[in-house]
């Protein structure tokens, strides 16, 4: 039976305690924004369909809503008069777009709650439904309720009402059975009841928790579904709570991979963002961040000290100490310690980037090494080559980049440096401190520095009484007269 669900996401608060440009449920959490991890969680009930409530910066938070999910529904709530008042403005915009009337159940949910589930918003809306309810809350247990309205209950124990904190009696505020925000309605009811939500209460508000006692009186049934994580209902207002949340979702996130077969040595250390992919037995060393679409293949060893964002790492690679954003590396390839791999690195199966080395749109080859003190930028690299000590690839002459290719299986020396565009044929060598300019044919040795000349006795003659002259004399006094090193005869 196709889903009868439209879920209604309110965003349209200003969310001033951030005191951020960046309106509040844009913020990211675990890599996604706030909005784009309830999204998620909206996905997973297979909704009809889903309006999000937009206000403060519509078009910057309309932008990023419709590019997550672009069938959703944007309604604009053009002032923020109260949880009731943004539910109306979703109905009469769904009701708009569908010349009909809402059917079946609405949900409405907040844009700032991160940790919220999938399964979670299933299980409520499948309890609502089953108890064909005409209001439900997802309600928890806080040990401080404060700043939430309640669930008062009567003698049975069946709901009446939810007091918001401003209008609670001194007994009310000892309730600890709180409102999560999340509520379900059977459709036809909620449309009665929106347009009888007046606002003579401490806030001034069009609350939408009025229409429980409007179930109620109606002799409609209510009830609660009591959620044992309420976490997962937990918005951040400012950014301690946003770190706060931050944190927990991460050792959530940590857990599952570890539970998940993923060796995790300092789980509180380890940052992992919601979209990463781990393989079984990839070990995570302390101080690990990563981040974004990461993907990392069976027994690689990532860490310690790593932030790989956007990254796809093969089975068996070693990263240590390293930093790469949208880098390709093989199986069996070896990265670090201290390299940096900028967008566009790709590193073949079992080669090497080793010790400050930084690559930039860098193809290199099965086995190829880079092993020290380097730069590698628009480059290509083939199979087999090692690149000596101390290169740089060249590739900007002030105007526009240009590549370099290196063949198969070359020895290149240290200290050299190649000028782009320059071509190195395979199997070709250099001579430590080449400067190529010109391309390298294959098999052939290219050597551009100068003959070595030796100016015997300058230091003696051009910095008498310095140290380094002493040393000089003293060496000199002790060495065989007849071979005094010159090349000048
Ligand atoms: C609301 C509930 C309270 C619950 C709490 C849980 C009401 C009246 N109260 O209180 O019972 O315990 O959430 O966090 O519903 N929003 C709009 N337009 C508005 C007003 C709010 O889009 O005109 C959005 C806000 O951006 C926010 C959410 O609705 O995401 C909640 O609004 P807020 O004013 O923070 O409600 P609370 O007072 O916290
Ligand atoms: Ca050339």
């Amino acid at each position: 039976m196709p889903s009868n669900l439209t879920v209604i996401v309110l965003a349209a608060g200003g969310g001033t305690r951030m005191k951020s440009k960046t309106m509040k449920v844009l913020h990211p959490v675990a890599g996604r924004s706030m909005i784009a991890h309830v999204l998620a969680a909206v996905q997973a009930t297979e909704p009809r369909r889903v309006v999000a409530v937009v206000g403060h910066q519509r078009e910057q938070v309309g932008a990023h809503i419709q590019a997550l999910l672009p069938d959703i529904l944007l309604a604009v709530q053009e002032e923020q008069c109260g949880t009731g008042d943004a539910v109306r403005v979703a109905v009469e915009a769904l009701v708009a777009s569908t010349s009909g009337p809402v059917e079946g159940t609405v949900v409405v949910a907040y844009g700032d709650t991160p940790l919220l589930e999938g399964d979670s918003l299933r299980a409520f809306v499948a309890e609502h439904e089953a108890a064909e309810r005409a209001v439900s809350i997802l309600s928890g247990e806080l040990a401080n309720p404060f700043g939430y309205g309640r669930v008062v209950r009567d003698d049975d124990g069946d709901v009446v009402a939810i007091v918001e904190e401003k209008d609670a009696t001194v007994d009310q505020r000892e309730i600890h059975e709180i409102n999560s925000g999340i509520l379900a309605f059977e459709a036809g009811f909620l449309a009665d009841a929106l347009p009888r939500i007046g606002n003579d209460n401490a806030k001034g508000e069009y609350y939408l928790t009025d229409t429980v006692q409007i179930a109620r009186d109606a002799g409609l049934t209510v009830g609660a579904w009591v959620i044992d994580d309420v976490m997962q209902t937990e918005g951040a207002n400012d950014r301690v709570q946003l770190a706060d949340l931050g944190r927990e979702l991460n050792r959530r996130i940590v857990t599952r991979w570890m539970r998940d077969g993923v060796t995790v040595m300092d789980p509180a250390t380890t940052w992992i963002d919601a979209d990463v992919v781990l393989a079984p037995d990839v070990t995570i060393l302390p101080g690990t961040q990563l981040l974004g679409a990461t993907v990392v293949g069976e027994d690689a060893v990532i860490g310690p000290d790593t932030t790989l964002k956007d990254c796809e790492i093969g089975v068996g690679a070693r990263m240590v100490r390293t930093h790469g954003e949208l880098a390709v590396i093989g199986d069996a390839a070896n990265v670090g310690p201290y390299s940096y791999l900028r967008p566009g690195t790709r590193l073949g199966v079992g080669g090497k980037i080793g010790g400050f080395v930084e690559t930039k749109n860098a193809d290199i080859g099965d086995g190829a090494k880079v092993p020290h003190l380097s730069y590698v930028g628009d480059a290509e690299i083939g199979q087999g080559t090692n690149i000596g000590a101390g290169t740089i690839f060249a590739n900007y002459d002030g105007v526009a980049k240009h590549r370099t290719r290196i063949g198969r299986h070359a020895k290149t020396a240290s200290n050299n440096t190649f000028v782009a565009p320059v071509e190195v044929g395979d199997g070709a060598g250099t001579g430590a401190g080449t400067v190529v300019r010109r391309d390298v044919p294959p098999g052939a040795l290219a050597v551009s520095s100068g003959p070595q000349r030796n100016l015997v006795g300058w230091t003696v003659r051009r910095r008498p009484g310095t140290a380094q002259a002493e040393a000089a004399e003293a060496a000199l006094a002790e060495s065989d007269p007849v071979d005094d090193g010159s090349d000048d005869q």
